[in-house]
């Protein structure tokens, strides 16, 4: 065993089911294998910038009920890029020198960053700006970071959008309606697909197969010429109107918040078809909850793998899941391909096969 460490830890991004399960196994094996020290940073980024640093020395006993804990006990962030950090008067500080600062201060010998692509991409820049050893471990329901066939939260996120679907089954049976559900997942119908799939949707737009509404409108005819008059509509978030407007409900620190496909998609129906429609946003419920088994698991092999990396110290690499096994690659390979779903792709094979309306 080389010398003893003292490791960093954070969380960055949209927090997600899963990310509590990693520290615990980053506390545990850090602690009971190596005998190091693991010091949490509050906040991500933030808690660096904080003079002193916003951390927690862990202790074995303070990660006990971290299986079962949704978001993360560290605080998290999804604003506010280090590199042109929004300010109090409006203007734009480069503020990565202080974080670099602050993990310096600390004394850490390495960090286990958490994030999606975006925030991996920061963490990087800073490391290789810092000399940070930096070690990546992929986290976001929306299942995009490259190089990696899953990431800690799509799972418990997939299981809710089903569990959705499952629930408007039944209402939309009882009153001849039909149902649209839109679900987040950013640029990349990840959920969407496989929640729709498993949920028995009858048509599932993403936005990686452009759509047409006829197509849409004679799916939902076909099934009541079947007698059946009731549908599920499962859409995803980043799913443009068809004269190709992306819509956006919040604006915040000048980042757009994508919202309102669903609603629009459901005008479009009730106008063309004359169904009843109604429109369900499933949010922010996709990010909370119980971490699924196999985000605990997965949280717990992604962590482990990680402390195991910077045992080796292999710095600048990310765990990733691939042909079912953990394995490590470049960071730089993971951020350099955002993941969108494959339209030749099994799920997509599989969707048409059962036939379900993707809309072209
Ligand atoms: O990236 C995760 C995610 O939940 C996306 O699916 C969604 O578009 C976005 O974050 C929502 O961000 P916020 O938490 O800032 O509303």
């Amino acid at each position: 065993m080389g010398a003893k460490k003292r490791i960093g830890i954070l969380t960055s991004g949209g927090d997600c089911a899963g990310l509590n399960p990693v520290i615990r196994a980053v506390v545990h094996h850090a602690i009971e294998t190596y005998d190091w020290t693991v010091v949490g940073i509050r906040e991500a980024t933030h808690g660096l910038m904080s003079r002193p640093p916003r951390t927690i020395e862990f202790e074995i006993n303070q990660v006990d009920s971290l299986l079962l804990m949704g978001g993360t006990i560290l605080g998290t962030t999804n604003k506010g890029d280090p590199f042109a950090f929004p300010m109090s008067d409006g203007t734009l500080l480069d503020r990565s020198s202080e974080i670099i600062e602050g993990y310096h201060n600390l004394g850490l010998n390495a960090l286990i960053g958490i994030g999606g692509d975006g925030s991996l991409a920061i963490l990087r820049r800073l490391a290789q700006q810092g000399g940070i050893n930096l070690v990546g471990i992929p986290k976001t329901i929306d299942n995009d970071v490259g190089a990696t066939e899953v990431s800690i939260g799509f799972d418990t996120a997939t299981n809710i959008a089903t569990e959705a679907l499952d629930r408007l089954h039944f209402t939309a049976a009882s009153h001849n309606r039909v149902m649209i559900l839109e679900v987040m997942g950013r640029d990349a119908g990840h959920i969407a697909l496989a929640a729709g799939i498993a949920g028995g949707a009858d048509i599932i737009l993403i936005p990686e197969i452009p759509y047409n509404i006829a197509n849409v409108c004679r799916k939902i005819r076909q099934r009541q010429e079947r007698g059946k008059h009731f549908c599920l509509v499962m859409v995803s978030e980043a799913v443009r109107t068809e004269l190709g407007d992306q819509l956006t409900q919040i604006k915040e620190l000048g980042e757009d918040r994508l919202g309102g496909i669903g609603k629009y998609i459901a005008e479009q129906i009730a106008l063309k078809t004359g169904a009843e429609t109604r429109v369900t946003v499933l949010g922010h419920i996709q990010r909370g909850g119980i971490p699924s088994p196999v985000d605990r698991l997965l949280g717990s092999a992604f962590g482990v793998a990680a402390v195991d990396l910077i045992a080796q110290e292999k710095y600048d690499q990310m765990v990733a899941w691939q042909n079912r096994q953990i394995v490590s690659v470049p960071i730089a390979e993971a951020i350099k391909t955002y993941r969108t779903v494959d339209p030749e792709g099994t799920l997509v094979k599989t969707a048409r096969g059962l036939g379900i309306c993707l809309g072209d």
